[in-house]
């Protein structure tokens, strides 16, 4: 009996190619491992397609859950963005991969797991990455790596070997895509001076055609995690889902982004994230009525860490379990609404309220109501001001002179 891999299989052409290539060149026995995130209408379909070419076993797991409460969730209330622009759909999708990878290969007993990533990329990074720092003792497969084919070569070697090809002349993209968001590359788009065309969107509607009247949503947190929407309690899968929905049909959500790779290429990244756009967004506000100006700050800090981490694949670090301490104790009073307005491709936060609002009417008043004392604001400055007046007499006067 030949040794078993268990391969993280989508179903593309790649990781077809790679069931082919592993049987072929290493003489190993595939086992077809798809991780359901909410990326595929169709996993029977995969599952199907994997036995076809000759996988002994294809499972599908269904992570949907799992991916929204371990990994959006903690994302959203640290406000990760890459590079201040990219919500790390993929990114945050890997590590999860990568550990039902894993423990799929201890249950099947497999030495090795494979991967379909090419050697440009940053999944190879996260895959590999986190499957050392779970279980060491794996070895790791990646075909596509190694097969160094071009892309016309990797399609002629699906053409012989009767892969079915899902990539067209007339959508000629390469498609990450999962609740949190939409990841599009390749085609025209590699020319970073030409706009994205139109026919590589699905999600978010081309402003032309979004409605002509405002929408208002509120959304309302419980300790940093979104719970309703205009009032309605809606489970974490559901609720992403819906946001995708509104957002994307107001246009909201698209990314155009000069990205820094991890292998040192900039790459330009185009994205389809209307949830995570709104919701962080509306997250942020409700952290800025509810955070002290210390907080935030340091928030933001620890934000920028964050992202760069799980961009870089170091999910299954010591480093992020002890960012995630910080910001999960940085979410006990971010409760409470948001309400935005989403019009012509903009989300507008315009109202937002909590019961542990720092903000008090009482002291912001111009109004009658006024509680601050406004005379103690004199001797308050009088000493904020020491430090200034005391270095400007003794060497404000001998810049001059000198
Ligand atoms: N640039 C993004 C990232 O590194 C998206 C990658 C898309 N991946 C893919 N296999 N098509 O997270």
């Amino acid at each position: 009996m030949a040794e078993k891999v268990v391969l993280a299989y989508s179903g593309g052409v790649d990781t077809s190619v790679a069931i082919k290539w592993l049987q072929e060149k290493y003489n190993l026995d595939v086992i077809a491992f798809s991780v359901d995130v909410g990326n595929e209408p169709d996993f029977p379909a995969i599952r199907e397609k994997a036995l076809k070419l000759g996988a002994v076993k294809a499972v599908v797991a269904d992570a949907k859950k799992a991916f929204i409460s371990d990994f959006v969730f903690p994302a959203l209330k640290a406000n990760a963005m890459y590079q201040g622009q990219y919500p790390l759909a993929t990114a945050l999708a890997r590590p999860l991969m990568a550990k039902l990878l894993v423990e799929t290969a201890l249950k099947e007993g497999a030495k090795s797991v494979a991967h379909g990533c090419t050697g440009k990329g940053n999944d190879q990074v996260r895959f590999d990455v986190s499957v050392a720092g779970l279980a060491p003792e794996l070895k790791i497969l990646a075909p596509a790596r190694d097969w160094e084919m071009t892309r016309d070569q990797t399609i002629d070697y699906a053409k012989r070997h009767g892969i079915p090809l899902p990539v067209t002349a007339e959508s000629p993209y390469s498609i990450d895509q999962n609740l949190w968001g939409r990841s599009i590359e390749c085609g025209v788009m590699e020319d970073p001076w030409a706009e994205p065309p139109e026919d590589a969107f699905i999600w978010v509607k081309p402003i032309e055609k979004t409605p002509g009247k405002p929408e208002y949503v509120e959304i309302g947190f419980e300790k940093g995690i979104p719970v309703t929407v205009n009032g309605r309690k809606m489970e974490g899968i559901a609720l992403v889902q819906h946001i995708n929905e509104l957002a994307g049909k107001h246009g909201i959500g698209k990314v155009d982004h000069i990205e820094d790779r991890v292998v040192g290429i900039k790459s330009r990244e185009v994205y389809e994230t209307p949830a995570a756009q709104v919701l962080i967004q509306a997250h942020r506000a409700l952290e800025s009525l509810t955070l002290s100006k210390e907080q935030l700050r340091f928030k933001e800090l620890v934000s920028a860490e964050y992202a760069d981490l799980v961009y870089n694949g170091l999910w299954f670090t010591a480093f992020r379990e002890d960012l995630t301490a910080y910001i999960e104790s940085s979410q006990r009073f971010v409760s409470g609404t948001v309400r935005v307005k989403l019009f012509k491709g903009s989300c507008a936060v315009v109202g937002r309220k909590s019961p542990y609002s720092l903000y008090r009417h009482d002291l912001a008043t111009y109004d009658k109501g006024d509680t601050f004392d406004q005379s103690a604001a004199a001797g308050f400055i009088h000493l904020w001001g020491l430090p200034a007046r005391i270095q400007a007499r003794v060497q404000g006067k001998k810049k001059k002179e000198g």
